[in-house]
């Protein structure tokens, strides 16, 4: 059954804003999984706007079900994964100007680093999923780096003006999602996914986790964080295996 895992980086975006001491993203980390979170997932961005290198230690310490680290693939975030030990880490490309991420991962003619990257994170028995564009050259070169996931971004779904566009961007997914079972790549779906357009892939199987942030922390403000990631869970627990 695909399962909901909650991005918290928000609830410090929160808090930066005034650097200062509240909200807390392991109490909201901790409410999330009362309220259904089968994960939950932290950014730990070199420039560290909004999660701290602290948040992912407390959290590491308090999550009751699993940890998700995105960063990018730098050796000083492969050192924070490494004393870390979260169950998955999520390569992510990054850029200092954007305001979030912004495309997936280039994997192509980078196999090789790539593999050479996880191989130590593997040893450890971190599970590797990389963030990656609904393409097929970039979903090829995925499966041969050995990372045992993919997610897929679904931004630009998210994000497209007009129902033309949106189908076009569905249809590369979904076909991005066939592509890489098919290869036996495990799939993940990530980036602009909210209460309404996830309802697209209802009926769509071979996903095995929804990864979302933004629309869930934005709904907490109205309705209480255990309230929108429980409406949030409840979607998604209709969904097709
Ligand atoms: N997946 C990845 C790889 C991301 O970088 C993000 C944003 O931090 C998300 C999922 C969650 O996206 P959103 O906050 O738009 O739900």
């Amino acid at each position: 059954m695909p399962v909901l895992c909650v991005n918290v980086d928000h609830v410090a975006t929160l808090r930066q804003a005034r650097m200062g001491i509240e909200p807390e993203p392991v109490t909201a980390a901790y409410m999330a999984e009362l309220a259904g979170a089968a994960g939950i997932i932290m950014h730990l961005r070199e420039d560290r706007r909004h999660v701290q290198d602290r948040d992912i230690e407390l959290v590491r310490k308090t999550c009751n079900t699993r940890l998700h680290f995105e960063m990018a693939a730098t050796p000083e975030m492969q050192s924070i994964a490494m004393d870390t030990d979260p169950e998955t880490v999520c390569l992510v490309p990054e850029k200092r100007e954007e305001l979030t991420t912004e495309g997936g991962l280039n994997c192509i003619d980078r196999e090789e680093e790539l593999a050479e990257f996880l191989a130590p994170l593997h040893e450890k028995g971190i599970r590797s999923s990389l963030f990656i564009d609904a393409d097929t050259a970039q979903i090829d070169a995925a499966h041969a780096s050995g990372a045992e996931f993919i997610e897929i971004h679904t931004g630009h779904y998210a994000d497209a003006k007009d129902i033309r566009e949106r189908h076009v961007e569905l249809e590369k997914i979904l076909e991005g999602i066939r592509h890489a079972r098919a290869l036996g790549l495990k799939v993940n779906l990530g980036h602009g996914l909210n209460y309404r357009n996830v309802m697209a892939f209802k009926n769509v199987p071979g996903i095995s986790e929804y990864s979302i942030g933004h629309s869930i922390i934005a709904r907490s403000i109205y309705v209480g964080i255990d309230r929108a990631v429980r409406d949030m869970a409840e979607i998604i627990r209709t969904f097709k295996d």
